[in-house]
């Protein structure tokens, strides 16, 4: 009998079946049957054959990806095999998105032209102000940049051209360039202030600062300090991609089906809006104000084991150890409160981190801090009112987003448009009853 099978019996039927196991690259981060190959496992002739049941895709691998690796167990992330850790300290967000588009580190003439074209394409058509200022001044930051991405597709009908790849990249270049604008957009319209149009001569980081902060009172020593254009960089580089979480999925189904990237990303910002998934790091930050002290934090881990409530900013479907991001984002929180002054938040989050990994409850359950625990502290700090959390959360996202619809659409085999099936569980066949005959 061939090592790599399965040996099934069916004992409905006694029937015995042999399914093939399948591995990846890397035999030693598991394997995996057909999905496929559960179908000729039936009772009959006419029966559909066996299925897998599994909501939320807890032990499904949907798609076969070279861009990023994660070992939950052991906390390792890496884009493309270049350990995070080392990016965050070497790269900037630019040269990492060109690593997750593109599959490897650019030459300095190949990051030069990317550098130049994205920076050359972060005006966004005029007409998406008047977009925009239709949006009440108190709307969520993160509703208006879904809205508005999803606008932007009726600005670039060739962008429905999705099976030429010249045209994936050119629209790639303009998402990947006008995100920050949107997203500064935004920011200004929420405190009545006059739009600040991007200069091609400043860096994309500080450019988006520039945006956002220019000619705002309290706020001009924020945007003109290396240490917090720095920070930036860095955190866009830790959230740029996580293989297929929630969003990612969205943007690879949406782009299934042949939609143009407007469209999917759109898709895809509103998957990450929820607040299990990029809306975490908003409601980490207000668990944090709520909780204010040191002193509150048994009567609220109290709660939290009482199930009345989540410790945000904890646990992960896949790190069950420390998310590497996490540590990352602590040790520049320190960096970053240095030059905007103290915040007493980072001693209730520290003591809270330090309570919970501590404690029975979360080591049972291999709950850790994930990337949104203390990148609300450093948001904060910048000065971003906690609506902009998850929109910086999405803007540094959009790299990974489209390196997977990239992948996805690039590969003939696997852009099949995503169906699954279901089990019915509802009423059997019955008639129609007229209103006057209903009870
Ligand atoms: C992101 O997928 C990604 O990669 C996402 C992300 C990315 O970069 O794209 O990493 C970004 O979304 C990070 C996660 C941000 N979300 C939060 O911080 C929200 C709080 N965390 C959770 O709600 C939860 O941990 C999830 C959603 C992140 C993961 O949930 P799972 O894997 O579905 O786990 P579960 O809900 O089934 O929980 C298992 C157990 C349960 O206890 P019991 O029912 O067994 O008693 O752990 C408990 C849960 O109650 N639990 C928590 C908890 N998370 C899980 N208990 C308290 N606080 C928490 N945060």
């Amino acid at each position: 009998m061939a090592q790599d099978t399965l040996t099934v019996t069916d004992n409905r039927t006694g029937k015995v079946y042999v399914i093939p196991i399948r591995y990846g690259t890397y035999p030693e981060y598991g394997a995996s049957i057909s999905a496929m190959d559960l179908r000729q496992i039936k009772v009959s002739e006419n029966d559909f054959g066996l299925l897998s049941f599994d909501p939320g895709l807890t032990n499904t691998e949907t798609t076969a990806s070279a861009i990023t690796f994660i070992d939950g167990e052991r906390g390792i992330l890496r884009y493309r095999g270049y350990p995070i850790e080392q990016l965050a300290e070497k790269s900037t967000f630019l040269e990492v998105a060109y690593l997750l588009i593109h599959g490897k580190l650019p030459t300095f003439a190949e990051f030069t032209d990317w550098t130049n074209k994205i920076v050359q394409n972060m005006l966004i058509h005029e007409s998406i102000k008047k977009f925009l200022d239709g949006f009440h001044s108190n709307a969520h930051a993160m509703g208006v940049f879904v809205g508005t991405l999803g606008a932007k597709s009726t600005f670039y009908p060739a962008a429905k051209n999705v099976l030429d790849p010249k045209q994936r990249m050119r629209e790639t270049i303009n998402i990947i360039a006008s995100v920050p604008t949107i997203a500064a957009y935004t920011y200004r319209h929420s405190c009545g202030l006059p739009y600040v149009y991007p200069d091609p001569s400043l860096s994309y980081i500080y450019n988006f600062l520039s945006m956002l902060f220019r000619m705002q009172p309290g706020k001009e020593e924020i945007y003109h300090n290396p240490v917090i254009e720095r920070a930036l960089d860095v955190l866009f580089i830790l959230h740029a991609d996580h293989e297929q979480n929630c969003s990612t999925t969205t943007m690879r189904t949406v782009g299934s089906a042949l939609s143009d990237p407007y469209s999917a990303i759109s898709a895809a910002a509103g998957a990450l809006y929820g607040q299990l998934h990029g809306g975490a790091n908003q409601e980490a930050l207000e668990m944090l104000s709520q909780i204010g002290t040191k002193e509150n934090i048994p009567a609220f881990i109290e709660r939290v084991k009482n199930h009345e409530t989540r410790l945000m900013g904890f646990g992960h479907r896949v790190y069950k150890n420390y998310d590497p991001r996490a540590k990352i984002i602590k040790k520049m929180a320190d960096q970053v409160l240095e030059v905007t002054g103290p915040d007493p938040l980072i001693d209730v989050a520290r003591e809270l981190e330090c309570i919970a990994l501590s404690d029975e409850y979360f080591i049972k359950r291999k709950l850790y801090p994930n990337v949104d625990f203390y990148s609300g502290i450093i948001y904060k700090a910048l000065g971003f009112p906690v609506d902009m959390f998850p929109v910086l959360f999405a803007l540094a996202r959009t790299a990974g987003w489209l390196s997977h619809w990239l992948e996805l659409m690039g590969n003939e085999d696997e852009r099949k448009i995503v169906r699954p099936r279901q089990q019915y569980v509802g009423e059997d066949v019955r008639e129609y009853v007229p209103m006057d005959d209903r009870t």
